[in-house]
């Protein structure tokens, strides 16, 4: 009498897990490939919350005022807080943290392309919180519904914070599109900068992407890359309209047959380029990355002192 379930089986039954909407966990049995996949897209996420860090701290010391200041840190803070989270998530999958930090900083792992362009005004930092987090929000929404119950959950608390950040980002927007004529233009600068990058952040069409069709099989995607980019050009109109700001994209058209806005095509060419390494940033960003990756080796080395110590004591007391 056979025992065992062979590996065939043992899909069919986690296929028949993921159709009926039951979130897979840690300890349950998963194909190796949906594990790598997310192990993929959960380490990446995470690298570039930490990396999404360093464009808008080039900002801290030359915010405007002081609530700007304080805002623009706890903003930051936040994105290392979700950097954590998303970490911890990849680790349940069973790869420690220092590989997945290898990966990022050996160039064999990536993280968000927007993240390697340049912050050269304040204009920046609110196109940053209104149109990059805004396009992550439109993601992450989509990502609570995720299949793998670990990312799920922290997509959730992840997209509370979020809201906040893509709030304060378009505050500072129309602070400066309803300022002096120079700073109406900062905010025109800054969105013709970041709004073709940010759309890149929804990952290539449908059609060339290497992972959505097995994504949305197993519902790690719960939209595909086009139909979220979309999402995020649809709403993003009004609020440039709203600004009082031109639109980047001349091609833009409400088209009422599809109830959504036709629209420009992205450069792939720049997208391509920035993923293989030359963005304006990528250096700088990974320079940056192992510096403080090394500078903070001594607060990892006591912190696994004090766990050792801990055990240490518990093994005593028992
Ligand atoms: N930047 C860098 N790489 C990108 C990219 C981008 N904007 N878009 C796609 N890629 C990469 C993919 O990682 C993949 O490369 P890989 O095989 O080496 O991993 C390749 O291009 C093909 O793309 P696919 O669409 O096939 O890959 P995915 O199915 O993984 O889709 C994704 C890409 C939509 C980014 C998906 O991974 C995803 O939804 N990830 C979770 C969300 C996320 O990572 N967001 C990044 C921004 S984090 C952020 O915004 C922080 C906020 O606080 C500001």
């Amino acid at each position: 009498m056979k025992t065992t379930l062979d590996e065939q089986e043992l899909e069919q039954i986690f296929q028949q897990r993921i159709d009926n909407e039951q979130k897979i966990e840690p300890k349950d049995w998963m194909p190796e490939a949906y594990r790598k996949n997310l192990l993929r897209q959960i380490s990446q996420h995470a690298h570039s919350e930490v990396i999404g860090m360093q464009p808008e701290r080039n900002f801290l010391t030359r915010a405007p005022s002081l609530r700007r200041k304080a805002v623009l840190l706890s903003k930051i803070q936040d994105e290392g807080g979700h950097g954590l989270y998303l970490y911890s998530a990849a680790e349940t999958l069973g790869t420690p943290r220092s590989e997945l930090i290898e990966a990022l900083q050996s160039g064999a792992a990536k993280y968000a392309s927007i993240f390697n362009y340049p912050t050269q005004t304040w204009g920046d930092v609110g196109a940053i919180g209104w149109l990059v987090d805004g396009a992550a929000i439109v993601n992450q929404v989509s990502l609570q519904r995720t299949s793998y119950g670990p990312y799920a959950r922290g997509m959730i608390r992840i997209c509370k914070e979020e809201s906040f950040h893509q709030r304060q980002g378009y505050e500072i927007m129309i602070a400066l599109a309803q300022g002096s004529e120079a700073q109406k233009q900062m905010a025109q600068d800054s969105l013709n900068r970041f709004y073709w990058p940010s759309l890149m952040m929804f990952g290539p069409h449908d059609s060339e992407s290497a992972h959505s069709a097995r994504s949305m099989k197993w519902k790690i995607k719960r939209e595909t890359n086009d139909d979220l980019r979309q999402k995020f050009i649809d709403q993003t109109v009004p609020q440039i309209m709203f600004l009082g700001l031109e639109h980047p994209d001349k091609e833009i058209r409400w088209n009422e047959q599809r109830q959504h806005y036709d629209h420009g095509e992205i450069d792939w060419d720049e997208f391509n380029a920035v993923i293989n390494g030359n963005g304006h940033c990528n250096r700088q960003r990974m320079e940056h990355h192992l510096r403080a990756h090394e500078e903070g080796t001594w607060v990892r080395d006591a912190m696994t002192a004090y766990k050792e110590k801990q055990r240490k004591r518990e093994v005593q007391v028992a």
